[in-house]
């Protein structure tokens, strides 16, 4: 997906710190900048101060340090003018279970004071079409699915038109199918330029659905940028496929290339990030050497690598 042009900041965050009490910070000295019109992925593993990121941004508790602006306000000072304009989904949406869905959502609007009445069945009606519940509008909300309540807290999320949609890791406890349309609508919304913040523990799905990402970690930011820049970030190793294994690690460390490893007719290696050597040329060393080249290319490098390159250990999805 190519990123949208960017415009201007919707979220921007200088030096926001949380301390609960003792041990380190949840959330230390961070800076975030999501431009409009992104789908943004929060990625972090469980634990590294998504949840209390997003709670600062829509003023559910305080900061110990540092600012947020929303759509360019001060938060939460400007609150009252700036939430409206959100939409958000924090933790399970709270719904009655012996309400349907349509009526969970009713009560929804009718918390609203800026909702008029008059329109209301209409809005109520246009959110559950837009999250595919029509059909079980109807039925009491204790029967849906965890995928179904998912898409009626985005409903909700949706009743008015929102420049700025918060979703605390949507898809989780979904099962694929659920995932897949949680993903599918999140790409909708962005298509009618909503800005999408959303969080996830989930590299995969940030890398499927998001056009920017920040990478979190121990509450601090490693890096934020366009996906597709995030994962360059990370080169990926160097992969020759040659019947000549040994000849080939000959060639290549001539070249500079480190930290190679043999398996089978597969060669692998870490090309120098200084002063790369072209591909080509290393190439035609390898076949001016006598070594029979079946493949040659460099893996493919995903958000993952990117964060074992930031961190020096893996992603840690546990929980
Ligand atoms: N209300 C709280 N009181 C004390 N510690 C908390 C509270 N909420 C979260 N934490 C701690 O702050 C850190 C970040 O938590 P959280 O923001 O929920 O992370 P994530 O959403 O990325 O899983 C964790 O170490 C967590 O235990
Ligand atoms: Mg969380």
């Amino acid at each position: 997906m190519q990123p949208p042009p960017v415009r201007d900041t919707v979220v921007e965050t200088r030096g926001l710190t949380k301390r609960y009490r003792g041990g380190r910070p949840a959330v230390a000295d961070l800076d975030l900048s999501v431009p409009r019109g992104s789908v943004f992925g929060f990625l972090g593993p469980n634990g590294s101060g998504k949840t209390t990121t997003i709670r600062m941004l829509l003023g559910l508790i305080e900061p110990s340090g540092g600012g947020v602006r929303m759509l360019g306000e001060p938060m939460p000072d400007a609150a009252r003018r700036v939430l409206p304009r959100v939409g958000a989904l924090i933790e399970g949406p709270a719904l009655y279970g012996f309400l349907s869905g349509r009526d969970n959502l009713a009560r929804f609007d009718a918390a609203d004071p800026t909702a008029d009445p008059r329109t209301r069945a209409a809005r109520v009606g246009r959110a559950l079409e837009r999250v595919g519940l029509t059909a079980a509008a109807g039925k009491r909300a204790r029967t849906y699915s965890l995928g179904m309540k998912q898409r009626l807290g985005l409903a909700a999320a949706l009743l008015q038109p929102r420049d700025l949609l918060v979703l605390d890791e949507p898809t989780n406890g979904l099962d694929p199918q659920g995932m897949r349309e949680i993903r599918a609508l999140v790409r909708e919304l962005a298509d009618d330029g909503t800005t999408v913040f959303l969080s996830s523990h989930l590299l995969d799905e940030v890398e499927q659905v998001c056009t920017h990402a920040a990478v979190m970690a121990r509450g601090r930011l490693l890096t934020q940028g366009p996906v597709a820049e995030l994962a360059a970030g990370a080169h990926g190793r160097l992969v020759v496929t040659t019947p000549d294994s040994a000849d080939a690690v000959r060639v290549l460390k001539e070249w500079g290339v480190t930290d190679l490893t043999v398996d089978g007719d597969r060669v692998t290696g870490e090309v120098p990030t200084v002063d790369p050597p072209d591909p080509a040329d290393l190439n035609a060393a390898l076949v001016r050497s006598g070594v029979r080249v079946r493949a040659f290319g460099t893996e493919r490098v995903s958000l993952e690598d990117a964060f074992v390159a930031l961190t020096g250990e893996g992603f840690d999805v546990a929980g």
